[in-house]
């Protein structure tokens, strides 16, 4: 893809590990200095997405926050605005899947899954809309599910909260385009994270999906990429308020 980044700064969350760690090295080859923030606990291992950062030769900026507290998004979010002047693009990655039936779920489970997946995109973009509003210019990302699609067993209550993301990302494009704000989601499957892997849960499980896959195989943090940098480019100026399944071809709606 030609490079027709739409400003300067990306904002990845949950950035410490899998797809954000990807996301946020893809976004500065793509050409963008990113902020990367996660849990405090993982301050060392965002430390080693500085460093890739870095190498592309882009400026990373780092941030210890939890998403779903609103004191905490606010003050990271002013702190970046301070230290880079702008935030262009934001992506909301950070997210949690503890699966189990929804008949054992407990009340804490639900809350949990909500208050960082589903409130925690919300505070996202309460705290960074603005700005870019103000600049008449920005491109929210938000990192959904196929789960959100269709609920599978194990994972009733995170699908609910992905669901609830693309309902967000629906109407928060109608409520900040005509401030030349974009915002779309983007649904992975099944992709080999830490996340992904417990979530399969076995050699087996991969196997059967792999087969079920048009493309026969799972997905890879790297994949999620391309169709993130579309979002944060030029060349998606007439997108908006979608969700882009990529999923190696195993869900279709
Ligand atoms: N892996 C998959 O198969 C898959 C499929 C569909 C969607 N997704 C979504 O992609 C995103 C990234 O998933 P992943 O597979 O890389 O998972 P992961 O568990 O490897 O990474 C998630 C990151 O979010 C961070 N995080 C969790 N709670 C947080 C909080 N309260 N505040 C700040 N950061 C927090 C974690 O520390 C971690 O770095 C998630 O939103 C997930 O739901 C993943």
């Amino acid at each position: 893809m030609s490079n027709s980044r739409i400003g300067t700064v990306a904002l990845v969350t949950g950035a410490s590990r899998g797809i954000g760690r990807a996301l946020a090295v893809g976004l500065a080859k793509f050409g963008y200095d990113v902020a990367v923030t996660d849990l405090p606990g993982q301050a060392k291992e965002l430390e080693i997405t500085r460093a890739e950062i870095e190498a592309t030769g882009r400026k990373a900026y780092i941030y210890t926050m939890d998403v779903s507290s609103k004191h905490e998004v606010e003050a990271t979010t002013a702190a970046l605005l301070r230290d880079a002047g702008r935030i262009d693009v934001l992506v909301n990655n950070a997210g949690i899947l503890k699966p189990s039936l929804l008949q054992d779920l407990d009340e804490g489970s639900w809350d949990a899954h909500f208050d960082v997946n589903a409130k925690g995109v919300l505070l996202m973009c309460q705290a960074v809309l603005p700005h870019m509003r103000a600049r008449k210019s920005g491109r929210v990302v938000n990192i959904a599910s196929i789960a959100g699609r269709q609920g599978v067993p194990t994972q009733g209550h995170y699908a609910a909260t992905k669901a609830t993301v693309i309902t967000l990302t629906r109407v928060l494009a109608q409520e900040v385009g005509m401030d030349g704000v974009t915002v779309n989601a983007i649904c992975p499957g099944i992709i080999l994270t830490e996340m992904g892997k417990n979530n399969l849960g076995s050699d087996e499980a991969i196997r059967h999906w792999e087969e079920v896959a048009a493309l026969k195989r799972l997905g890879y943090p790297e994949d999620i990429i391309g169709p993130v940098c579309f979002f944060a480019s030029e060349q998606s100026a007439f997108v908006t308020g979608q969700a882009l399944n990529v999923c190696g071809g195993i869900y279709f709606h």
